[in-house]
């Protein structure tokens, strides 16, 4: 029987602290497309270590099927309550609709779904398109006017993340003339194609008539900076680099004047997730539709040094 379902037969309520002891959750997680991601990953199961959860851990390598088909047997399992982390925003109806059936709550992590909002409890994401808009206020004030061509990584195709952080983006660079984004490809958030993509890109413009990256992850950034050395140029300086998550390795590459900023994406997702579920649990209490995670801007300004030495151990 499902806790939830022992907690609506019964009038009694469980000790707070004992709300999610002992109970099976299965987490769907995209894969480990990025140093984020597998910080994430880690986070996730020391949480449910400290709690106590027994959690199913899926690796959709990416896919799609791969996590509704993990959805689906978490589901013929019987778990108490589903953690995801969707890899794109659409085609999840279905699922979900099944987990609603069951009784099962579902906790989306990192990433939004084009779903309504009944099919799932909580999201607990960034404002992705705010980390947008703040990576292009931050090149408007960088850049006070003067030209420049701005070429840009993008995230998997049909993610929340990939969408919203180039709106954001776009919002903030609209009606600075001086700003134009000439070449935006898919880099799938990935340090490789980061690079590959990169490369094509300086080979297309030419890397002297491209003044800015933004790249919507610090992989595919560190994957460009790459690129951009063997071009022969200096990235930071000749090509100016804003980006997302705040890696340790986005700090180094800051604190060396090969990078320029950075947005932080916390990789604890699960804790504020895992709290709202022992809430609604333990007394029925609803959590918001979403729960939002903060959003910070790093630059040259902060002690990037010191920061990659504080982040560097936390599995990234
Ligand atoms: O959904 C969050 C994004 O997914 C992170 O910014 C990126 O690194 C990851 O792959």
């Amino acid at each position: 029987m499902k806790v939830k379902s022992i907690l609506l037969a019964s009038a009694v309520a469980l000790a707070p602290v004992a709300a999610l002891a002992d109970i099976t959750i299965g987490f769907s997680q995209i894969g480990s497309e990025s140093g984020w991601r597998a910080a994430e990953t880690t986070v996730t199961k020391l949480e449910a270590e400290r709690r106590g959860i027994n959690l199913k851990f899926a690796d959709a390598q990416q896919k799609q099927e791969n996590q509704i088909k993990a959805l689906r047997s978490f589901v013929a399992q019987g778990v108490d309550a589903i953690l995801i982390a969707p890899v794109v925003a659409t085609g999840w109806d279905e699922v979900l609709e099944e987990a609603k059936d069951a009784d099962i709550p579902v906790i989306l992590l990192d990433r939004t779904v084009d779903a309504p909002e009944d099919l799932y409890l909580t999201a607990v994401t960034s404002d992705l398109v705010h980390e947008g808009s703040v990576a292009g206020q931050w090149l408007v004030d960088e850049m006070a006017g003067d030209q420049c061509r701005i070429v840009e990584l993008q995230g998997t195709t049909g993610s929340s993340p990939a969408i919203d952080r180039k709106t954001g983006f776009e919002q903030a660079i609209a009606g600075h003339a001086n700003l134009e984004i000439v070449r935006s490809q898919t880099g799938d958030f990935t340090r490789s194609l980061g690079k590959t993509v990169m490369e094509s890109f300086l080979k297309a413009e030419g890397g002297e008539n491209i003044c800015a990256l933004y790249a919507h992850n610090d992989d595919m950034a560190v994957g460009a900076i790459q690129a951009i050395k063997e071009a022969g140029l200096n990235p930071g300086k000749d090509i100016k680099i804003v980006a997302i998550d705040a890696v340790p390795d986005a700090h180094l590459a800051i604190a060396n004047g090969e990078m320029n900023a950075t947005i932080e994406l916390t990789p604890n997702m699960a804790g504020p997730a895992l709290d709202a579920l022992e809430a609604y649990l333990d007394n029925g209490t609803v959590p918001p539709k979403w729960i939002q995670t903060e959003s910070r801007l790093y630059t040259l300004a902060d002690d990037n040094a010191a920061i990659y030495e504080e982040k560097k151990g936390l599995g990234y």
